[in-house]
């Protein structure tokens, strides 16, 4: 039997991928390509030596979904596709609720038809809006602030519906935080298309010289040293939660939700402060005006996710740094120049 990992060729997909190999088992991926490269699933397969089933199509296409249903012996899903640009999605809504929720729509649809009703969603801390109360339990009250966000509250309650309508399914919705690193091999990790909008992979990028300095958004904040906090998680680990969520949705039935988040915050500051001692680079930085939506604080209540998943995050900042970086210099140009292939034909 095999996983469907939907947006596998993706950042977190591909650490997904590398997770759900190494426990063992079979994977076919879907992925449009819509914000990826194909050669992250090569180099998946160089890191685990073993084999995906890859198909290019798009959830979209509901006939391409159903083939690849008809095609592979399917036990359970991991559906990470989508877009994920909140202010993209502030310009482009229709796009976003289109490609997120239609998306996940014909998803379930194939999945119910074809009798596959274990499911694992990629959700996103967003679903908090503005944090009443930090850490942030799951029972948190939720709300949007953005399309984006909104998309993955409705799924949330699409999903939650589609349980209280057939209790043989079994769904996890994660709430990541904010995922960051890369693996520690140096084959995969971030590779934003144009200029990066969050945090980790700007200053990556001030670091190796394409951009010339960062911009922190607003230092009156209240936190200790004024700006923003989040709880930054590796995205190894992150991608080991779904490991664990996996052999949860096999087992089991039912509809939960669980963080994944460290449970600790980091400031902007505290951010640059870490990445320049592993890089050994300075990170010239302006303080500007606060980027409107941000909140001051947003970290995780994780205790859920240990008591149930028997997850926890391992990671800390600097090594989530430490590989940041060694992907960054190992890749300048992410997937579009491939270093490795040129060390390989020399
Ligand atoms: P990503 O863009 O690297 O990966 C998403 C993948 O989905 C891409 O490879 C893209 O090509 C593919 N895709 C998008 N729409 C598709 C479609 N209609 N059909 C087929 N493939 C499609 O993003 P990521 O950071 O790896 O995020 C993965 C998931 O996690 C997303 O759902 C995102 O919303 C969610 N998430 C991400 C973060 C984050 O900070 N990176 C935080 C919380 C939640
Ligand atoms: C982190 C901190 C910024 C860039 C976003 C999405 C969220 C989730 C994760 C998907 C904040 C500051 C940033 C910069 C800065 N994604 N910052 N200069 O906003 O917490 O979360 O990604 O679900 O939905 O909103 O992450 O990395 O953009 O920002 O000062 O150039 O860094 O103000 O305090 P964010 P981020």
């Amino acid at each position: 039997m095999s996983i469907l990992v939907t947006g596998g060729a993706g950042y977190i997909g591909s650490h997904t991928c590398v997770e759900l190999l190494n426990a063992g088992h079979q994977l076919v991926v879907v992925d449009n390509l819509s914000n990826s490269n194909a050669k992250s699933l090569e180099r998946v397969q160089e890191i685990t030596r073993k084999r995906i089933q890859f198909y290019k199509a798009d959830l979209l296409d509901r006939s391409s979904i159903e083939m690849i249903f008809e095609q592979n012996p399917i036990e359970a899903v991991v559906h990470l596709a989508g877009l994920k640009a909140v202010g993209e999605s502030v310009q482009t809504p229709l796009q976003y609720y289109e490609n997120n929720v239609t998306g996940t729509v014909i998803l379930c649809e194939v999945m119910k038809k074809f009798g596959v009703k274990k499911l694992v969603f990629s959700s996103s801390a967003t679903v908090y809006g503005v944090p009443k109360v930090v850490p942030i339990p799951e029972h948190a009250p939720l709300g949007a602030t953005n399309p984006y966000g909104r998309t993955k509250l409705m799924i949330e309650e699409i999903l939650r519906d589609l349980y209280s309508s057939d209790s043989a399914w079994s769904i996890l919705l994660l709430r990541y935080f904010n995922p960051i690193g890369a693996h520690p091999s140096g084959l995969i990790g971030e590779d934003p298309a144009g200029t990066p909008n969050n945090l980790l992979p700007y200053i990556s990028q001030v670091a190796i010289g394409k951009l010339d300095e960062l911009n922190i958004y607003g230092a009156d904040y209240p936190t200790p040293d004024g700006t923003g906090i989040r709880d930054y998680i590796h995205v190894v680990d992150l991608a080991r939660g779904h490991q664990k969520a996996v052999d949860k949705v096999l087992t089991g039935h039912g509809i939960d939700a669980y963080n994944l988040g460290t449970g600790k915050g980091c400031s902007v500051l505290e951010m640059v402060r870490i990445f320049e001692k592993v890089s050994g680079k300075v990170i010239p930085y302006r303080i500007v005006e606060r980027r409107p939506g941000d909140v001051a604080l947003c970290y995780a209540d994780p205790t859920k996710a240990k008591k149930h998943l028997g997850w926890c995050a391992e990671y800390g900042i600097e090594q989530m740094c430490r590989d940041s970086w060694a992907w960054n210099v190992q890749n300048p140009d992410g997937y579009g120049r491939d270093i490795h292939e040129e060390h390989k034909s020399q």
